[in-house]
């Protein structure tokens, strides 16, 4: 088991490269799905200190809240509602980076203004996604789309 969690300042692309280890080692030797949705979502808050992040989880047809960090949220997203619902169906990353212009946005907390969902995609399937919500527009890019995608590919669904 891991020790503290390292926090690093610098640079976005620095601060991912720090925790990317970090997460594979909280993963290593633990298949239970839960505990590390729970422990991927607690080192990214503790790193990055966004409003919310957390999973939805594909079950029965709907996104189903999983473990998250952040103020209470909706429990159940049908496909192709909100930012998390049209990832689901275009099965891919979307940055949102002004929530209040995407249309059909569920905003859960008011304190929420930009947006990103990454979708977690096994056999041609998304079976979850990863959402993360920021009180600072235009907060997300590239940068994190590219190391969170790789953050999803670590955990074992
Ligand atoms: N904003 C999301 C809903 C989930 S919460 O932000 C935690 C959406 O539009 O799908």
């Amino acid at each position: 088991m891991a020790e503290d969690l390292v926090i690093t300042t610098g640079t976005k692309k620095d601060q991912y490269e720090t925790l990317i280890p970090q997460i594979k080692g909280l993963l290593e030797g633990e298949k239970d799905l839960i505990a590390n949705l729970a422990n991927t979502v607690a080192a990214l808050k503790e790193q990055f200190g966004w409003l919310w992040t957390g999973f939805y989880i594909v079950k029965d047809s709907e996104l189903v809240l999983g473990p998250f960090q952040g103020p209470v949220a909706c429990t159940r997203i049908k496909k192709g509602k909100g930012v998390c619902g049209t990832s689901w169906a275009q099965e891919k990353t979307l940055i949102v980076p002004d929530v209040e212009k995407f249309p059909g946005h569920i905003a859960c907390s008011s304190l929420s203004r930009s947006e990103i969902v990454v979708p977690v995609i096994r056999n041609n399937e998304v079976i979850a996604v990863l959402d993360a919500d920021s009180e600072e527009s235009n907060h997300f890019d590239e940068v994190d789309r590219i190391y969170l995608e790789k953050i999803m590919e670590l955990i074992e669904f």
